[in-house]
């Protein structure tokens, strides 16, 4: 590998899973291939197309071999990947550390170096590996040091994306088994109060630092309540709640992988889900976690600080609450007094827009379930 880091910034892609659940089949990958570049979403950065639970037969075949499901990819898992690479992009796909996968396929427990060299063979690039029925008697750590263990003896380079749910203190460990990345929360749907439960749970236990990051789950914005996912699905969000989960995930060093349908999503979802000005503070090379600031009088209110390269900072104001606010940062509270001498320059991420340069304070008004996000230099006043 050459001193190259598998994951310097958080991994983007697309994953199955939210929109098409186990309605998944060659067809569908490959014209979602095509549609990651037509959308302009490769080059926006979003480079993993992941096949999520589901692909499998329900059992091993007679040298205990994964096969995949001949009625969903006729011409195997080796195909896919090479149309998927042929389009620039790389190929992810799904397993398990227990004996069934959460929808009940093979998992690889005791079969994870057999499984590890017949992904690499496909020519698998990203490994999502869950979670379920798993065995008692084997901690989970041991478990997710196995498979990355297996996945770094085929000498292919593979993400592990531990899909570890953030249980058992997994942020404390994780970064020791050698994975990229681990879910650290529970399964997003595609609903308000999801995105505030799984981001309130994040505040205080973000993991950012190149090489592994803390994943909040696919994204869901653009599904507008759509999809076949029974376990997703859940009425969808507004333009607006879509745009605070967005900018949440962006800001808390999350991977981005989108969930909705890319072939049809509208132009809407397309321009938030490739804003450049919210990808580059996801993919800041510093990969720094925010700290939080409260906002006086509203407990339902907060501000998010992201340090990012360059000397400069990211600054989030995010409203949880039910009516419309006006949220005051007083710049004494990041760092920033008044005799100081200095301002913050600030471009608006959302409107793409410099704002000038303000001092000791700053006092936008955000939307119920809105937010507001700002790159900032620091200048003389
Ligand atoms: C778990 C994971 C989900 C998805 C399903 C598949 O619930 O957390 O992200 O992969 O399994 O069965």
């Amino acid at each position: 590998m050459n001193g190259r880091m598998l994951c310097p910034v958080p991994p983007m892609g697309w994953n199955s899973w939210n929109t098409f659940y186990n309605q998944i089949n060659e067809e569908l990958i490959r014209t979602t291939a095509d549609a990651m570049l037509e959308k302009g979403l490769l080059s926006a950065g979003y480079r993993y197309l992941i096949v999520d639970d589901c692909w499998a037969l329900k059992e091993r075949d007679a040298r205990g071999r994964l096969t995949p499901d001949p009625e969903k990819f006729p011409r195997g898992m080796k195909v896919v990947a090479d149309y998927v690479h042929a389009k620039g992009l790389k190929f992810g796909l799904y397993g398990c550390c227990g004996v069934r996968t959460c929808a009940g396929f093979p998992g690889s427990f005791e079969h994870e170096f057999q499984d590890a060299a017949q992904f690499a063979d496909w020519g698998v690039d990203y490994l999502k590996y869950d979670n379920c029925h798993r065995p008692g008697s084997v901690p989970s750590h041991i478990l997710y040091r196995r498979m990355a263990m297996a996945l770094r003896s085929t000498g292919r380079d593979i993400v592990f994306a531990a899909c570890q749910w953030g249980t058992e203190n997994v942020h404390e460990w994780i970064r020791s088994t050698g994975a990229q990345t681990f879910r650290s929360t529970v399964d997003i749907q595609d609903s308000w109060k999801s995105i505030e439960t799984i981001a309130l749970s994040q505040l205080d236990r973000q993991v950012s630092a190149p090489g592994c990051f803390h994943d909040m789950d696919i994204l869901v914005a653009g599904m507008y309540g759509g999809g076949m996912n029974p376990e997703t699905s859940m009425g969808g969000c507004t333009d607006e709640e879509y745009r605070t989960h967005f900018v949440l995930w962006a800001m808390l060093g999350s991977p981005l992988m989108i969930g909705c349908d890319i072939r049809t999503m509208p132009e809407k979802t397309r321009t938030l889900l490739t804003n450049p000005a919210l990808i580059a503070v996801n993919q800041d090379p510093e990969c720094r976690s925010c700290y939080k600031v409260a906002v006086y009088g509203h407990p339902d209110a907060f501000v998010l600080v992201k340090p990012l390269c360059n000397g400069e900072y990211a600054i989030g104001f995010f409203n949880f609450g039910e009516a419309s606010t006006s949220m005051t940062l007083n710049f004494w509270d990041i760092g920033l007094s008044v005799v100081s001498g200095h301002g913050l320059r600030l471009y608006d991420c959302l409107t793409n827009q410099d704002m000038g340069t303000v001092t000791e304070l700053l006092a936008p008004e955000v939307a119920a379930h809105g937010c507001k996000i700002y790159r900032c230099g620091i200048v003389k006043a």
